[in-house]
């Protein structure tokens, strides 16, 4: 890793090297969900790809949507991808794909045909910054979009109560821009693109598929809520016990809501 990945890898600092594989792992069964894959297919449709179409992703970990992107693009179009993590860009399949920070786009003004990111927004700013970059590289007449969460409107279906209540505000508390997903179409068009589009996303996970990941990311603000002392210890994980019971049995549920966006610069 040179001077420059490190710096932007220390500055997002969330992911210790040696979970990368992890999230790779993670974020690959993430864009093999249903949902997910109609709601990248709508995003796609939204930015106008055509044949040849010089399309860049901004924080692309893996690079998962390539092979979605060909389809619309074609085998000889440019497919860029730029991602802070080395380890997530090690793991892409496109040659096209490269470390770098998406506060400093290392392209020419106007390279592209059109600019997204997904799930990237939340973690990472200032928002700001990032669209005027991906606006910066984007042709005149181009297009930009985004998949973006809204975690505050997502809910764990459960007993509910306090420490129901205190899980989901962790979630919320330790996303940089927990909510960007509804207020981007609004920011878009304060930033000057025309013809704003939105498409909501819901999704009821339920099955035991999808489960085992979604339990991981209720665990991980579980140990946040630990973490705070704000209730005992034994009823927090008894709380996590019942949910996991609940997911053995089938009868679990998070239902995920985010926003696909986009406009014409
Ligand atoms: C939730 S993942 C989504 C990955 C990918 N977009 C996908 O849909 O599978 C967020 C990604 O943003 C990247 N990221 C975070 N900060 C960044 C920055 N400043 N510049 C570029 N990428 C960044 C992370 O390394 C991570 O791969």
């Amino acid at each position: 890793m040179n001077k420059e990945m490190q710096r932007v890898a220390d500055e997002w600092g969330v992911v210790p090297e040696e979970d990368l594989p992890g999230l790779a792992h993670e974020l690959r069964e993430v864009a093999r969900l249903p949902g997910m894959r109609a709601i990248h297919h709508q995003l796609f449709d939204g930015l106008n790809l055509h044949l040849d179409a010089a399309v860049l992703e901004v924080g692309c970990g893996p690079w998962l949507w390539g092979p979605m992107l060909r389809q619309y693009v074609g085998p000889t179009a440019l497919l860029a991808g730029i991602d802070v993590y080395y380890g997530l860009v090690a793991a892409a399949t496109e040659p096209n794909v490269c470390v770098a920070d998406g506060r400093r786009l290392p392209f020419h003004p106007r390279s592209f045909d059109a600019v997204f990111c997904s799930r990237l927004l939340t973690h990472v700013g200032p928002t700001e910054v990032l669209i005027d970059e991906m606006m910066q590289v984007t042709r005149r007449g181009g297009m930009i979009g985004a998949f973006e969460w809204t975690f505050s409107q997502w809910e764990i279906e459960d007993d509910n109560g306090p420490i129901s209540d205190a899980v989901h505000h962790a979630l919320v508390d330790n996303h940089y821009r927990p909510d960007i997903g509804v207020e981007l179409p609004d920011l878009l068009r304060e930033m000057g693109l025309s013809g704003v589009t939105a498409i909501p996303y819901l999704e009821r996970i339920t099955d035991a598929y999808d489960s085992p990941l979604t339990l991981e990311l209720i665990r991980r603000h579980v140990d946040l809520v630990l973490a705070t002392g704000e209730f005992p210890a034994e009823d927090v994980e008894a709380w996590y016990s019942a949910i996991r019971q609940r997911a053995e049995e089938g009868r679990f549920a998070l239902t995920r809501t985010g926003l696909a966006s986009w406009g014409k610069v």
